[in-house]
């Protein structure tokens, strides 16, 4: 026993910082909204990990979060923040479109991240539906330095770089499974996205539907592919094949599944698409995303999250996991959060926003496809610590449920937190008809709960038909609850449907707006005017905005619903409050 103790500290001494103890964590590290994640260790940025999420029509796209610790993250930047970097991105069609799955990598001095826009099915010609773009950056910290994409084609999605040790640059991707479920790669030129020499068939996995999310891995003379199969939802697997050679043979690993929750009653269940990297004393980890509900996958709001879990990879062998549970252990770094940046630390359970003077939006804040910029004005002149949001024509919901062709004005954050109460105060005293300004919780265009206060005159239809209430009355609280078509995964099911309250406020009177999850299954809306209490208007279903890729945002809206009207809404005092999650 000594002899192995001093043979531990000697290693230690051995410039390994002793670090490593075995520290519960919770997950998700990085709760709401933040699928398919990818990470990595960068030692000649001070030893932070980095890692990017998928962002789908959410803009500005790809978070970009920078840990020392593993158990604190910090947004520091997006990659995606000017229209002319992906103009496609403000015509992408349907809730699953957008941006999939992105891959960060550093090599050499420049951090790489290599993703897929995702338009909608178009059934004429699948090609066209993924556009493989590469981006890179000098300086994470920095979202102004990624740079424009460099453009490849490829007929499929969860693009993946690779770089021999000779700086030779390829990809691995997964073939649209609508044609062929492969796993594939190529040579590339990551400078010109000039592809060199074939595409070739690595794996097609062992038989679940949609072998995806490949990461190649080379170590003990052998190749190592990791793969996703069995779709997104609760058949979710992490399978790894290994070759001797780039292209093949593959074979997979006898173990496989080497990660899942498929089959089991966790509360963390759908884990797969993961990504693995080793900390500075070697140790090795994986992330992957997991929706948090159990195997009844009903409710699930806050989408796909992402998991961190201890692995182990000893030499000439295949990597193991550990079970994702909410608490788990392993040998953490010590708490750091020396991270230089001002970003939102992911999970902070109080923000309170007052949008002081020449403050900006925050980092973590997103629109749905490209904003008008011009359309948010933090203090305008005469309205100090207001956020005056100018009504879009479109409603959330859109012209079809699908497309925005001009901008929808609406801009939130990431619910984070199972139980949480969001609230702002609202200002807002439109005369025209149909001008409508509240707050949101917001799926996608199909599936959202807005309570605005809307102004509806006697010449409305809408008005019409609410006969009974007070003609002398033009402004209202109203809750709508769209809950349209389906999602991938949801199902329609009774919400306390509409509700419309006449507004007693005198014009220049503040209204509060207040969501609250009382519960995973329900989101409680309420509203106060000046010196009352608050008073219930209705409540959604929290399944109704389960489902699907993506997760919800709460946020604040202002439209004209389909007409262009000129008053703004002036939004202050933002205030969200999570509750610790239940886990
Ligand atoms: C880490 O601690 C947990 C809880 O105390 C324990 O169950 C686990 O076995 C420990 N793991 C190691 C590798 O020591
Ligand atoms: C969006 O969907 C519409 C209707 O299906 C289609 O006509 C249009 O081409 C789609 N646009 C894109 C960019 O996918
Ligand atoms: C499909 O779209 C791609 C990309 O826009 C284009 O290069 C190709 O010619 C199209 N194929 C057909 C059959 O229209
Ligand atoms: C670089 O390495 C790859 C993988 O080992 C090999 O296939 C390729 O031929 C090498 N290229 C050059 C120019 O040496
Ligand atoms: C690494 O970057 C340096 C400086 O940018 C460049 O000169 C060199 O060719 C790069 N090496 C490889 C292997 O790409
Ligand atoms: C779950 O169980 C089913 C039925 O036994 C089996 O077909 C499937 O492969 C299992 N899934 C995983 C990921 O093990
Ligand atoms: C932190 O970032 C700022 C702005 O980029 C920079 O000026 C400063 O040197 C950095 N500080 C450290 C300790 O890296
Ligand atoms: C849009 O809503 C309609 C109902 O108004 C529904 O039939 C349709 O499926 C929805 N579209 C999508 C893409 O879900
Ligand atoms: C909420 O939605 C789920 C799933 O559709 C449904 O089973 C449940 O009955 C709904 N609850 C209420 C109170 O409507
Ligand atoms: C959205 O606006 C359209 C007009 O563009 C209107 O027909 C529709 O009722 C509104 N729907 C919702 C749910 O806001």
């Amino acid at each position: 026993m000594f002899f192995i103790a001093l043979a531990a500290s000697l290693v230690a001494l051995g410039g390994f910082p002793v670090a490593s103890l075995n520290v519960s964590y919770k997950n998700p590290i990085l709760p709401g909204f933040h699928p398919d994640p990818s990470c990595i260790l960068v030692r000649e940025w001070d030893d932070t990990f980095f890692c990017a999420t998928s962002s789908f029509n959410a803009v500005p796209g790809v978070p970009v979060f920078a840990s020392k610790d593993l158990q604190n993250f910090r947004q520091i930047g997006n990659v995606i923040t000017r229209q002319s970097q992906l103009p496609g991105l403000a015509t992408t069609n349907g809730s699953t479109s957008g941006i999939w799955a992105p891959t960060i990598r550093f090599q050499n001095g420049t951090f790489w991240v290599v993703t897929t826009l995702v338009y909608d099915h178009l059934p004429a010609n699948d090609t066209a539906r993924w556009d493989n773009i590469i981006f890179h950056s000098s300086d994470p910290y920095d979202s102004s330095s990624w740079s424009d994409p460099v453009h490849f084609a490829f007929e499929g999605y969860d693009t993946s770089p690779y770089w021999a040790a000779n700086g030779t640059t390829y990809i691995v991707g997964s073939h649209a499974w609508k044609i062929e479920e492969m796993i594939m790669g190529f040579q590339l030129d990551f400078s010109t996205g000039e592809l060199i020499g074939e595409i070739n068939d690595m794996w097609p996995g062992l038989g679940g539907i949609a072998p995806e999310a490949p990461h190649l891995f080379s170590r003990d003379d052998a190749f190592y592919l990791m793969i996703a199969e069995g779709g997104t939802g609760l058949g979710h697997k992490v399978n790894f094949a290994r070759a001797p050679s780039m292209w093949g043979p593959y074979e997979g690993a006898p173990n496989d599944p080497l990660l899942t929750a498929a089959n089991t009653s966790n509360y963390f269940q759908t884990v797969g698409h993961a990504d693995l990297f080793q900390d500075i004393n070697g140790n090795w980890w994986a992330v992957a995303l997991s929706t948090r509900g159990g195997s009844s996958y009903t409710y699930f709001p806050m989408g796909r999250e992402t998991i961190l879990t201890p692995a182990a990879w000893e030499e000439g062998q295949y990597p193991t996991f550990d079970v994702v549970e909410g608490i788990e252990h392993g040998p953490l770094p010590s708490v750091n959060k020396e991270i230089n940046s001002t970003g939102y630390w992911v999970g902070t359970t109080t923000e309170h926003i007052t949008f002081p003077i020449g403050s900006s939006l925050p980092s973590h804040f997103v629109h749905q496809r490209y904003p008008d910029p011009s359309a948010y004005i933090i203090s305008p002149a005469g309205h100090p610590n207001t956020l005056a949001l100018a009504p879009s024509v479109l409603n959330l919901t859109g012209p079809d449920n699908r497309t925005a062709s001009t901008p929808q004005t609406f801009v939130g954050r990431r619910q984070e937190h199972i139980e949480f109460t969001y609230q702002v105060t609202l200002d807002f005293d439109a005369t025209e008809d149909e001008a409508e300004a509240g707050i949101t919780v917001f799926l996608n265009q199909n599936q959202h709960f807005d309570l605005g206060i809307v102004t509806l005159t006697p010449s409305s239809a809408f008005h019409a038909s609410f006969d009974g209430y007070a003609h002398g009355t033009s402004r209202y609280v109203r809750l709508r609850t769209v809950s349209l078509g389906s999602t991938d995964f949801g199902a329609a099911s009774p919400l306390s449907g509409p509700a419309i309250v006449p507004l007693h406020a005198a014009p220049g009177e503040k209204v509060t707006l207040q969501v609250e999850a009382v519960s995973h299954t329900r989101y409680e809306f309420r509203y106060a005017t000046p010196g009352k209490a608050f008073e219930s208007v209705g409540w959604g279903n929290s399944s109704e905005v389960s489902g699907g890729f993506v997760g919800t945002i709460v946020g604040v809206f202002a439209t004209g619903n389909g007409r262009d009207l000129s008053t703004n809404a002036l939004f202050s005092d933002w205030t969200y409050k999570g509750r610790p999650n239940v886990l």
